[in-house]
């Protein structure tokens, strides 16, 4: 059985998983670093997406053609965006739209020109697991973390995420960042860079993609100062905690089930 891709966008996201590999090997491919090896005795790729739209999606596409994985899952963080997304929250995406395509007027705004669709969309199965995972990561977590950063809200909730390569540090920005989305019929819960170009590719070869991110800013005047320190002390253990309860509900390689019987 082909592994499960761990897309982690921060380096001291992945961290915590390099750690926890069994016969973890180094790959190098796309000038980038892979890790192969096992999780709870499933087999998985850790990759980094690094930042933007066109890294990521150079990544996803090293782990599709290279590594053969057979679902990719993503964690990363995210500015909230929603009403009542707040920090510490976590948003599981059901689909993903890119806010700075804009191909007007040969082709509506957002739209992705030549796919006739605006919208990415998550797949359901893996989805439905990674929101369970995400709540039980949130309740393993929350004591811990409200001692650390001082009362966080951690709601989990699902929806859109909007894309774009552009890190969104003013309040003025995110506001008519989204109110031009909500006029297209779009209403995201959280913006950040890479998602819905990985899900592009994961469209295009037909691979399961789902995606978490845990919201470290409100994308507003503050948001530069709450990503630093949201990053260093929460999002690498949060990611974690997600992952380690994902990984039991994922199938188990043929040869584990055989010796499990
Ligand atoms: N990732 C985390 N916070 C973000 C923000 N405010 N804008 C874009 N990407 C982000």
């Amino acid at each position: 059985m082909s592994a499960t891709a761990i897309l982690s966008a921060l380096a001291e996201e992945q961290q915590g998983l390099i750690e926890r590999l069994t016969h973890p090997v180094r790959v190098e491919r796309a000038g980038r670093e892979f890790w192969r090896g096992e999780l709870q005795g499933r087999p998985v790729v850790l990759g980094l997406s690094r930042l933007g739209k066109v890294a990521a999606a150079t990544t996803a596409t090293a782990l599709i053609e290279a590594f053969g994985v057979s679902r990719v899952v993503f964690t990363g963080v995210a500015g909230g965006m929603g009403h009542g997304v707040h920090v510490g929250d976590v948003v599981v995406a059901s689909e993903f739209v890119q806010h700075d395509m804009d191909a007007s007027p040969l082709f509506p705004r957002y739209q992705i020109p030549l796919y006739g669709r605006s919208l990415f969309p998550c797949d359901v199965t893996l989805t439905a697991m990674l929101l369970e995972a995400s709540k039980a990561g949130v309740a393993q977590g929350r004591s811990r973390f409200n001692q650390d950063f001082g009362g966080l809200g951690m709601a989990v909730h699902t929806g859109l995420i909007a894309s774009g390569d552009r890190f969104v540090s003013a309040t003025a920005e995110s506001r008519d960042l989204h109110s031009a989305l909500k006029a297209g019929g779009f209403v995201p819960l959280a913006v950040e860079m890479e998602g819905a170009a990985v899900a592009q590719v994961c469209f295009d070869y037909g691979v399961p993609f789902a995606a978490v991110r845990t919201i470290s800013d409100r994308a507003d005047d503050d948001a530069h100062l709450d990503f630093a320190r949201f990053v260093s002390d929460v999002a690498s253990r949060y990611a974690l905690e997600i992952i380690q309860a994902l990984m039991p509900m994922l199938p188990q390689p043929h040869s584990a089930r055989q010796t499990a019987l």
